[in-house]
């Protein structure tokens, strides 16, 4: 029997209770038609299967699993294949779970560093954000296990989050918010969505029609099904109507019974129920059908396979000829993380691993390590005792490492962080120790940027994010150099908290949080404002050096249908095999919109040998260097010169060429009174006889006017300054300034025929 056919077997009440869940992970069976139920889980960087009490803020057990770098980590790899592979691993272990669906990737922007959950978000760029959640959901999706891209959409608070409206204009949700998604729904194809607590504009999304069916379904082609996140639903009828599938999770029939009413009372539309059930039945169909139940999987493997993962997305900051350390040396570990690493964080994501291995486990037999707590992690206390202790071995050591960060209880998912500080106790350890110790190296495990005040008192930083279970031993690979770094900052950051372009707005007033900063975020603020940042997007250092030659350009002039082709090469310079991100940005260089000075528009890991040399190609077409323009309601790329910029870094930029590129299609364009004489001029073509003799009266008015009576001021005034002033006049000011001849009825009809001809087609 086909979808279809089930559906016109079932009963108006069967399909409405098929529209939520039968208790906190499952879909309802329809025993009578052997529609079986299926279970979905957290999500999204490793399982998170709860056979017993129910909970989606991470308080109650779930079964043992393993634990992945989570988001912000991997996101740092900036690769494509890695975190597919990690997808993949997931798949396999939802199979042997039977696990139908897995409630991940989260793609919400990183739009301030206070936001509590960004640890689970990939970064502030939207490319980077779309092309991380593209391949983790091919990855899980490849094990025919479905994925729950969330939380679509603007959900990039914590703070009042099941109430707040996001507050944001159409082109900054086009470029930035909905474009983190829309990559990875078109190329990917998520078998469901998982539609936010927020509201947009007013409307919360659950019952958001333009989102959750106009954009998602009409323009992007989304073809699964929608769920709400869980307690997500208001008012479930207007949820329905708007294309919110299924309810998560159940209300006890409560909202079931709501849609039979509806639709008895003819407020709802059955055949919308029938659509709902139909798509949430073709995808309990789909993992049904083709399910694996054979799958076994290997938690050791997989905990390994963390640790390779790992290693690739930690982002070596600063390094004055200090790491990698030696090994055999005699190194004072200091820092609770260094013993009890954090490396995921609280919330719905959090896994329950079937081991932890810390950097102080890991190191045993490579160096001569000695611990000293340092700090306490659930209180910020500057404890004398514990940081005399660690200084004092910190002296005797040949170098210091301090495993440094947030807590638990600054970086969660529920509500947000209130400062970008670390905790006070940590940072006067760190500076205590490097005023003794010289060779000092910080670890930091954290989920978004952090300010660092002793930045400049230490050899080496180490970012390693919240790098999933194997953190420890991923560490020690990188510091002791068995491991070359190769992540690179997948976000800004920023000096200080203040610097951050949402931060005057960030949050709200109430329940509305407005997104003022527009697509200026991250990097597009940042560099825009041309301003100093600790760390900037795109950075990250590595123990081998790159040279980049040879850019090219498959032309040097294309129309906005074409496609660019671009190739540039990368030698490795250094004396040990490494990976390099090569970055690819565009720039207009000039605009009459007001836009990013770059925008990252390609990216490519490379792994190269010493010596080695590999070419590196990207594919550019029309979006990438398009704006996305309210008046057509479509993205666009203006006429006009544009920089191909290579870099090693947003702040690195090492090559550039220029195209040109022409606009296949000219914006709408009409004449009217109000034109200015400025955008006249501009369209040569408009410019008929008759128009051109009253432009030059209006010109030689102009003239007249400014050459007054006072020598002295009419000597200042030269034709480029009346020429400026007559950029701005609208054309009715040939009827004021004028010779006369022309009325206001005769303008319009000139006007109107002028339109007819040239725009109006
Ligand atoms: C979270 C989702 C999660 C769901 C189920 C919600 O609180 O926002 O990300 O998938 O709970 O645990």
């Amino acid at each position: 029997m086909n979808v279809k056919e089930i559906v016109s077997k079932m009963t108006l009440e069967e399909k409405a209770g098929l529209c939520s869940g039968s208790d906190f992970w499952h879909t309802k069976a329809v025993e009578r038609l052997e529609i079986p139920e299926v279970m979905v889980s957290d999500g999204p960087h490793g399982l998170r299967k709860q056979n017993q009490n129910a909970d989606n803020l991470g308080i109650n057990d779930s079964i043992k699993a393993v634990c992945f770098p989570t988001a912000c980590a991997m996101a740092a790899s900036f690769d494509r294949n890695l975190i597919y592979e990690m997808g993949k691993a997931i798949g396999q272990e939802c199979q042997h779970e039977n696990v139908s669906t897995i409630l991940g990737p989260a793609v919400n922007i990183k739009r301030s560093p206070l936001c509590g959950r960004n640890f689970e978000y990939f970064s502030e760029d939207p490319y980077l954000a779309t092309e991380m959640a593209t391949n983790h959901i091919k990855g899980v999706q490849s094990e025919n296990v479905g994925t729950s891209l969330k939380h679509f959409l603007a959900n990039n608070q914590e703070h009042r989050r099941m109430s707040s409206s996001s507050e944001i204009d159409e082109r900054t949700l086009r470029e930035i918010y909905l474009a983190a998604f829309e990559g990875a729904v078109k190329n990917a194809k998520p078998w469901t969505i998982m539609c936010s607590y927020n509201g947009i504009n007013g409307t919360l999304v659950s019952e958001n029609k333009r989102y959750l069916t106009d954009i998602l379904r009409g323009e992007w082609g989304f073809d699964g099904y929608v769920m709400s996140d869980w307690g997500a639903v208001n008012d479930r009828v207007r949820g329905i109507e708007a294309g919110l599938d299924l309810e998560m999770p159940g209300s006890n029939g409560v909202n079931d019974a709501r849609i039979v009413l509806a639709v008895k009372e003819g407020r709802l539309d059955e055949k919308i129920v029938d659509g709902a059930a139909e798509r949430i039945l073709n995808i309990i169909n789909r993992y049904i059908k083709n399910r694996k139940p054979d799958t076994e999987w290997d938690m050791d493997a997989h905990h390994e396979f963390a640790r390779r993962l790992e290693g690739e997305c930690m982002v070596l900051l600063k390094n004055e000829g200090i790491l990698p350390l030696k090994k055999g040396s005699r190194i004072a570990f200091i820092g609770e993380f260094a013993d009890k690493p954090r490396y995921q964080g609280g919330g719905s994501s959090h896994v329950n691993s079937f081991k932890i291995v810390s950097a102080l486990e890991a190191v045993e037999g490579i160096a001569d390590v000695t611990y000293a707590q340092g700090y306490e992690n659930n209180e910020d206390i500057i404890n004398e005792e514990m940081i005399s202790q660690a200084v004092e071995m910190a002296k005797s050591a040949e170098a210091a490492v301090i495993f440094a960060g947030l807590p638990d209880s600054f970086e969660s998912e529920g509500y947000d962080r209130v400062h970008m500080s670390m905790p006070n106790c940590q940072n006067e350890l760190i500076k205590r120790i490097a005023k003794v110790q010289p060779n000092t190296v910080v670890v930091l495990h954290n989920g978004s940027p952090i300010e660092m005040p002793w930045a400049e008192d230490v050899k080496g930083i180490l970012e390693a994010y919240l790098g999933g279970q194997a953190v420890g031993q991923a560490c020690i690979d990188i510091l002791f150099g068995d491991v070359n770094p190769s992540g690179k900052l997948p976000e800004t950051f920023p000096r200080k908290l203040q610097d951050n372009p949402s931060y005057l707005y960030y949050g709200g007033e109430g329940d509305k949080s407005e997104y003022r900063e527009g697509v200026f975020i991250g990097y597009r603020y940042y560099d825009k404002k041309d301003m100093d940042v600790l760390f900037p997007f795109g950075y990250g250092l590595s123990y081998t050096t790159f040279h980049y030659s040879n850019l090219k350009l498959s032309s040097n002039g294309i129309v906005d249908t074409d496609i660019l082709n671009v190739t540039v090469d990368v030698t490795n310079t250094g004396d040990s095999a490494g990976k390099e991100i090569v970055q690819l940005y565009v720039a207009e260089k000039e605009s009459k919109i007001i836009r990013p000075l770059k925008e990252l528009r390609g990216f490519e890991k490379v792994c190269l040998s010493p010596g080695e040399t590999k070419t590196v190609a990207f594919t550019l077409n029309k979006r990438a260097f398009s704006y996305y323009n309210t008046e057509i309601h479509d993205w666009y790329a203006e006429s006009g010169e544009y920089q191909i910029l290579i870099g090693k870094s947003s702040r690195d930029i090492v090559l550039n060429e220029t195209v040109h590129v022409e606009a296949s299609k000219q914006l709408p364009f009409k004449l009217t009174v109000n034109t200015t004489f400025g955008d006249l001029l501009g369209r040569p073509e408009a410019i008929e006889e008759e128009l051109k003799s009253f432009i030059e009266t209006v010109k030689a008015a102009m003239g007249q006017q400014s050459k007054g009576k006072d020598e002295e001021q009419s000597a200042a005034i030269t034709d480029d300054m009346s020429n400026a002033m007559l950029k701005y006049m609208p054309i009715r000011g040939i009827l004021s300034f004028g010779d006369g001849s022309m009325t206001y009825d005769k303008l319009t009809v000139m006007l109107d025929d002028i339109n007819k001809k040239l725009y109006e087609k």
